[in-house]
């Protein structure tokens, strides 16, 4: 089953003599189950695609597919939900919210789809254990090293059990070990619960790692 499909995906940015066209007219199609590193050069064309297949950014022009049905025309608020529910995120830059607990930045997309208190709390406990940080529930996000930081993004990532996990450089911050941990646990999801994987990686081995390397090259896919 295909999980997502872009067709002539084309993204500019600005306008007049100074736009630029970041993405030049992208298709691609990602099957449920696969692990896809989406590889390129720096400034490439990489996270601008990754932003438009998880729905956060709209192309300038083409069409994107999730679960063969269209996206452009999902109103802000439909698209939202849509994206909490079926998305789990993990960036290089962690996004936690560093004084709130490692408990309660996990909950945040149960309660952001309306799963009550003590479920939710059961919910994030299990994705803790998961990434093996149960023990720090209680400490502020802050207070964690990188690689425990990275882990608690997993954990969110995972928490509300999406159908597609988005990575851009999971691992880039990390040290080979804990980066090492981290890509485990990804591919771990990848195997046991079907996730589809979406990584954004300049990391040869982890690029090697996935099912299907797909490369950009100044804003188009590049075929081997
Ligand atoms: N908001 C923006 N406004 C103008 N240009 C942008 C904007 N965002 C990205 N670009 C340009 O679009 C191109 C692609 O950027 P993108 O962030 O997708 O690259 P990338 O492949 O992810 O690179 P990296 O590996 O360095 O993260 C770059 O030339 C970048 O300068
Ligand atoms: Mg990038």
């Amino acid at each position: 089953m295909k999980v997502i499909e872009a067709k002539q995906i084309v993204r500019s940015y600005g306008s007049g003599p100074t736009a630029f066209q970041a993405l030049k007219g992208v298709d691609l199609t990602i099957e449920k189950g696969e692990s896809v590193a989406i590889i390129g050069k720096s400034g490439s064309g990489k996270s601008t695609l990754m932003h438009i297949l998880a729905l956060l950014d709209q192309p300038t022009s083409g069409e994107c597919k999730l679960f063969e049905e269209e996206t452009t025309a999902i109103k802000k608020k439909a698209l939202n939900k849509l994206r909490n529910e079926t998305f789990g995120f993990v960036f290089q830059q962690f996004f936690l919210n560093p004084k709130d607990t490692v408990l309660d930045n996990v909950v945040l997309p149960l309660k952001i789809a309306g799963i009550t208190g003590k479920r939710r709390k059961a919910m994030a406990m299990q994705a803790l254990a998961a990434v093996e940080l149960a023990d720090k529930a209680q400490n502020k996000a802050n207070d964690l090293s990188g690689g425990q930081k990275q882990r608690v993004c997993i954990a969110r990532a995972l928490v509300n059990q999406p159908e597609i996990i988005f990575a851009d450089e999971p691992t880039g911050n990390l040290d080979s070990t804990t980066g090492e941990k981290v890509e485990e646990l990804l591919f771990k999801l990848n195997k046991d619960q079907g996730i589809t994987l979406i990584i954004v990686t300049h990391d040869p081995d982890l690029a090697a790692r996935c099912d299907r390397q797909i490369k950009i090259k100044d804003g188009l896919v590049e075929v081997a």
